[in-house]
């Protein structure tokens, strides 16, 4: 699949999720196989007031090439400032506008899934196309079905961004209104691709081969974008970018694997955060590898609660040592 002038190896995109796909993330998860991996969304006032943390955000590497950068904001002139300061100071391959997101705190400030009301379609336009006409690098969108149940607009939507000259969009299956309740409708998004010719990728809810099948199958989407069900579980990219080259591969999930990825999860962090910030993330991160093995419920209690590499060791150990018996 290209996107603009950008090739992708496969068809198979890592979801931007703020807090968790850092460059640390993003790299660890690129050897499963990742077409493209998106960075978390980075705000367009941080970087016009010259947030360090944000800055910090825009660190990249050649590895995990290619990248999307996802930008979030609410306004044209806003979103023009920053994506100059993106364009210039980040090493990136596409620019992602964040059309999706629910949080209040976003939609509040107009940025977000607040794009998708339908009293904001003009305004929208203008604003994608601008940013198109500025940008140097190939412009995705990421995307909602609309903000309610009431209002779906995603049809519409889909036509005013290729109006704009984006380059793809991705579709989260739900309204703004859902949040991450019900299920990732994908009856839109097969509408949607037959609205546009652009590529279209597929999201919301797929966590197995299976389900990726079904749902290319049914909305004839050009991809699918993965986040929560890789999160622990980072052999499901690998089984997709096998699947879409129609080979099989069984991957028999162990005990040891897992807590093996937890270490390099975290090393990838600490290369990068050092020790004190990659343990704090790890908290929310390392019980996440151990979903599925009730008998680590102890386990990834004291997880969510170390303070230390030193205890991340000693619980890795302790789990290690009873492993033949979980
Ligand atoms: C913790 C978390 C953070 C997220 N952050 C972002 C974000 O920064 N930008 C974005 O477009 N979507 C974000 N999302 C939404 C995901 O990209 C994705 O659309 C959603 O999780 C549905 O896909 P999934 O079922 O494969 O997880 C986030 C989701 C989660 C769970």
């Amino acid at each position: 699949m290209k996107i603009g002038n950008i090739e992708l190896e496969n068809n198979i995109i890592l979801a931007p999720m703020a807090g968790i796909t850092n460059l640390g993330y993003r790299l660890f998860m690129k050897k499963f196989g990742c077409g493209l991996v998106v960075s978390e969304m980075v705000s367009d006032y941080a970087l016009i007031y010259n947030n360090k943390e944000t800055f910090e955000m825009l660190k990249t590497c050649k590895e995990e090439r290619p990248l999307a950068i996802q930008l979030f904001g609410g306004s044209k002139e806003s979103l023009l400032k920053a994506e100059k300061i993106l364009l210039e100071n980040a090493d990136f391959d596409i620019l992602d506008i964040n059309l999706g997101c629910p949080v209040p705190k976003v939609v509040k400030g107009n940025a977000g899934s607040s794009w998708l009301k339908k009293e904001r379609e003009e305004e929208l336009y203008e604003m994608m196309k601008a940013i198109v006409e500025n940008s140097t690098k190939p412009v995705t969108c990421k995307i909602r079905l609309g903000w309610d149940d009431s209002t779906i607009n995603v049809v519409d939507t889909c036509k005013i961004l290729e109006k704009a000259g984006v380059s793809l969009i991705a579709i989260h299956g739900r309204t703004r209104a859902q949040f991450y309740e019900g299920k990732a409708n994908y009856e839109y998004i097969k509408k949607a691709k037959e609205a546009i010719s652009i590529p279209l990728i597929a999201n919301g809810d797929i966590d197995s081969v299976e389900k990726a099948n079904e749902v290319l199958e049914y909305t004839k989407a050009d991809g699918i974008m993965i986040g929560r069900y890789a999160l622990g579980n980072p052999n499901l990219i690998k089984e997709l970018a096998y699947n879409y080259l129609n080979k099989e591969i069984n991957i028999t999930r162990s005990i040891n694997e897992q807590l093996n990825f937890i270490m390099e999860h975290y090393n990838k962090l600490k290369e990068i955060k050092g020790e004190y910030r990659s343990i704090s993330e790890m908290r929310g991160l390392a019980p996440h590898y151990l979903k599925g093995y009730p008998d680590c419920k102890a386990y990834k209690a004291r997880l969510s609660q170390m303070r230390s590499e030193e205890e991340l060791y000693q619980i890795i150990d302790d789990i290690m040592k009873q492993s033949k018996d979980i």
